[in-house]
């Protein structure tokens, strides 16, 4: 049995990484630790879980300002909390960004896994109540043309630096399953969204642009397609995986959900008119065509029956819904993406967290 006690979450000041502690303190039947490891980078928000550490600070939840790059400072952490669990969202995760400065990607992503996978070899040496759960991604298995799903064992073929660092660190995970026996489960997901995402991933910047009446970029012919699912089912599959999934397996997790990007910069164009009075098309002659992203996949999808089958997952939110909540979200919190943006969150959380 796992002990599922003393929880490390690596980058849960992040966008997945703080809706997954968020979605397990709203579930009463959780009675574990939380110590949430983060670096802080520019994606990373402490605020955002301002009111989770109001309630559980001290008690039940933990915020260490770490790099995951730093052994010893990961070395100190295993120590003070006896951590039995690892679940590792902290990671470089913008494509974009990675096409333009590859570098820190493969620092955080390859050898910042490296650096967690030998600590917990180390502790958790012939433990069997323990487990290190690895978040990746779909992109790691390439791109697709018009038909076809990414399976569990559909070969790599990472194509970006993003990817490929993601892929390398999935391939490490896999190694020290099976040289060391470190337990480990991985889960390949598809696009989230959803509240927090930082303002630089396709729903939020669109969202964010249509709000300030800016251009909305769409990349080349707009034609490639994502499958997107809310952040909350992807968070729900990763607990169902953390405390049931079977060690050394990978899991795929997706919306079956497909949109080419035009298409869903249309609906949200319109659900934006919507919300804000304007007439259906309003803000459709936003839409700007610009160069294509270097390398850009067309296609990814994603095959899920495996933890439908085996772990009894399932979508819970239907698009329009889940599009409907983020977007309440961005609008109710305008000065959230303000701060994120112009880097305003920052002095707060040197303020809060600078010294430690
Ligand atoms: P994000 O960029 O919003 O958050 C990443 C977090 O990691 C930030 O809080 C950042 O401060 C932290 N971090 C970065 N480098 C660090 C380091 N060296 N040490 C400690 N913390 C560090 O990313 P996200 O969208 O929440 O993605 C989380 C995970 O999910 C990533 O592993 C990503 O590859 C994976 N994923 C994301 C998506 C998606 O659509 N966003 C889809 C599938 C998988
Ligand atoms: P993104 O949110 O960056 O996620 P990923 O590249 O990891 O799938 O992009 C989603 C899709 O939207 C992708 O096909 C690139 C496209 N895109 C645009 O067309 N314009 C934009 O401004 C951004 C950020 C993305």
């Amino acid at each position: 049995m796992r002990k599922l006690t003393n929880i490390m979450v690596t980058g849960g000041a992040g966008f997945i990484g703080s809706n997954f502690i968020r979605y397990l303190f709203d579930r009463p039947e959780f009675k574990g630790t939380i110590i949430n490891v983060d670096k802080l980078t520019y994606a990373g928000n402490a605020e955002n879980l301002i009111d989770i550490d109001k309630i559980y600070g001290k008690a039940r939840y933990f915020f260490e300002k770490t790099d995951i790059c730093d052994l010893e400072g990961i070395k100190r952490l295993f120590e003070k909390y006896a951590m039995d669990t690892v679940i590792h969202f902290a990671a470089e995760s913008h494509v974009d960004r990675s096409i333009f400065g590859p570098k820190d990607f493969m620092e955080t992503n390859i050898m910042g896994t490296f650096n967690l996978l030998e600590v917990v070899r180390e502790y958790w040496r012939g433990r069997e109540d323990v487990l290190f759960h690895h978040i990746s991604t779909d992109e790691v298995y390439g791109s697709l043309g018009e038909t076809g799903y990414f399976f569990e064992t559909t070969p790599y073929d990472p194509r970006s630096p993003y990817s490929a660092s993601k892929a390398s660190s999935d391939n490490l995970a896999k190694a020290y399953h099976h040289t060391y026996h470190v337990p480990v489960t991985i889960s390949n997901c598809s696009n989230n969204y959803g509240p927090y995402q930082f303002p630089e991933k396709l729903i939020p910047l669109m969202i964010q642009n249509i709000q300030e009446e800016k251009p909305l970029p769409v990349y080349g012919d707009g034609k490639n397609i994502r499958d997107w699912l809310y952040v909350d089912d992807h968070n729900a599959a990763v607990w169902l995986i953390v405390n049931r999934g079977n060690t050394g397996e990978t899991y795929n997790i997706g919306g079956e959900n497909e949109w080419e990007n035009i298409r869903l910069v249309h609906v949200l164009c319109e659900k934006m008119a919507d919300a804000l009075g304007k007439g259906k098309d309003h803000y459709k002659e936003l839409i700007t065509f610009v160069k294509d992203r270097p390398g850009h996949d067309r296609r990814y999808a994603i095959n899920c029956d495996k933890i439908k089958r085996e772990l009894g997952w399932r979508q819970s939110y239907d698009f329009g819904k889940g599009l409907d909540k983020t977007i309440r979200w961005y609008l109710d919190n305008l000065e959230w993406a303000d701060r994120v943006r112009s880097g305003e969150h920052r002095k707060w959380m040197e303020q809060n967290y600078g010294e430690r």
